[in-house]
């Protein structure tokens, strides 16, 4: 846990220097040939990629930008995804703390956390959720209200557009195999074996005290080196992680930073702890926009 949290430091403190890490990767990028751009967004910054992975496990994303206005919409969509709640195009649609990546880990590019890479393959699917067929951006979209907590963005918005085009280009060069039973790709955080029914929040209390209040904060709301984990910062109770089956899976291939390292037992007691303090409640209509917004022609007037 001490190399996650010195990990973490310095890719703050480059952050800090640099601005912001949107910045410094587009800040990187354009001073570049496409050919060198393949490397620097594993590796960046300083070679370790936040989550504290070596560069190495990570599958590669597709190894160019797409030609001209295309490129430049992926790198967007990159950008916002990295920093959600304070960019520009998005941060009207974020209700806590969070950015895609604090779960999406890497900007989706770790291989395990949530991970985007091959997601693309399985849109357009079901989901048993919305009952309903749906697409990539559809699903974006339902993130933006449940774990942002926020207010979804309009189809055919810039911002929606944007991190689509990205994920998207994560999948390059993959096979479609579109899902018919989840809205879910081929590296979903794969489900638990322990009976999630077996959760002790008092023995979660107290693993989660030693491994975990050192970055998100004993009240849960969070410090410089971890976002809000309860409270109204966090994930709202209609989101994925809100479920103790679902977090403890993300936490055994995520957490504690850089060094996931929990046993089955011993993310779910966490789980159940973390949930079991009080988030924002999910009410659809307060994350729905004016409905003459809710679809737009994607079109320029
Ligand atoms: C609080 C954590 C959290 C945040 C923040 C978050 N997501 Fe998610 N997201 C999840 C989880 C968990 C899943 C389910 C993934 C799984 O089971 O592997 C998911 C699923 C997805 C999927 C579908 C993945 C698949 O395998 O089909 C997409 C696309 C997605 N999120 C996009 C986003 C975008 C874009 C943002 C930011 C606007 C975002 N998410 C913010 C937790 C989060
Ligand atoms: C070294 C610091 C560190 C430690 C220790 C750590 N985390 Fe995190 N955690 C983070 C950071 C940073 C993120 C966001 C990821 C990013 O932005 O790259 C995060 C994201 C999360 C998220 C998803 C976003 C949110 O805030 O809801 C959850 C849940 C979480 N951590 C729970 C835990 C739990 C439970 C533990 C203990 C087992 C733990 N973390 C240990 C730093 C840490």
């Amino acid at each position: 846990m001490k190399t996650g949290t010195m990990m973490r430091l310095s890719y703050y403190g480059l952050a800090a220097i640099m601005v912001g890490p949107a910045v410094l990767s587009l800040a990187i990028w354009s001073g570049l040939a496409d050919e060198q751009r393949q490397a620097t967004w594993a590796e960046e910054p300083g070679g370790i990629s936040p989550s504290g992975i070596t560069p190495t496990a990570i599958k590669k994303s597709p190894a160019r930008l797409p030609e001209g206005e295309l490129g430049r919409v992926v790198a967007l969509g990159r950008a916002i995804v990295e920093d959600t709640g304070r960019h520009p195009l998005s941060k009207m649609h974020v209700g806590n703390g969070l950015t895609c990546q604090s779960c999406h880990l890497d900007a989706g590019t770790h291989p395990e956390a949530a991970s985007l890479l091959s997601v693309a393959t399985a849109y357009p699917a079901w989901s048993p959720r919305e009952q309903r067929v749906i697409t990539l951006e559809d699903r974006v979209l339902n993130c933006f209200m449940r774990s942002m907590n926020g207010v979804r963005p309009p189809n055919g918005s810039e911002v929606s557009v944007a991190v689509t085009t990205y994920i998207s280009w994560l999948s390059s060069g993959e096979q479609i195999a579109m899902n018919g039973r989840a809205a879910l790709g081929p590296r979903h955080v794969k489900p638990l074996k322990t009976d999630v029914s077996q959760a002790d929040i008092r023995r979660g209390a107290t693993l989660y005290a030693a491994q975990c209040s050192v970055c998100h904060g004993d009240d849960g709301a969070g410090t410089d080196d971890g976002p809000a984990v309860w409270g109204p910062m966090s994930y709202n109770d209609g989101a994925g992680l809100s479920r103790n089956d679902k977090l403890a899976a993300w936490l055994k291939v995520a957490m504690p930073l850089g060094d996931a390292s929990l046993t089955e037992q011993e993310a779910l007691d966490i789980a159940a702890y973390v949930n079991s303090k009080p988030r924002s409640k999910f009410v659809l209509k307060n994350h729905l926009p004016e409905p003459h917004r809710l679809g737009e022609y994607n079109a320029r007037p």
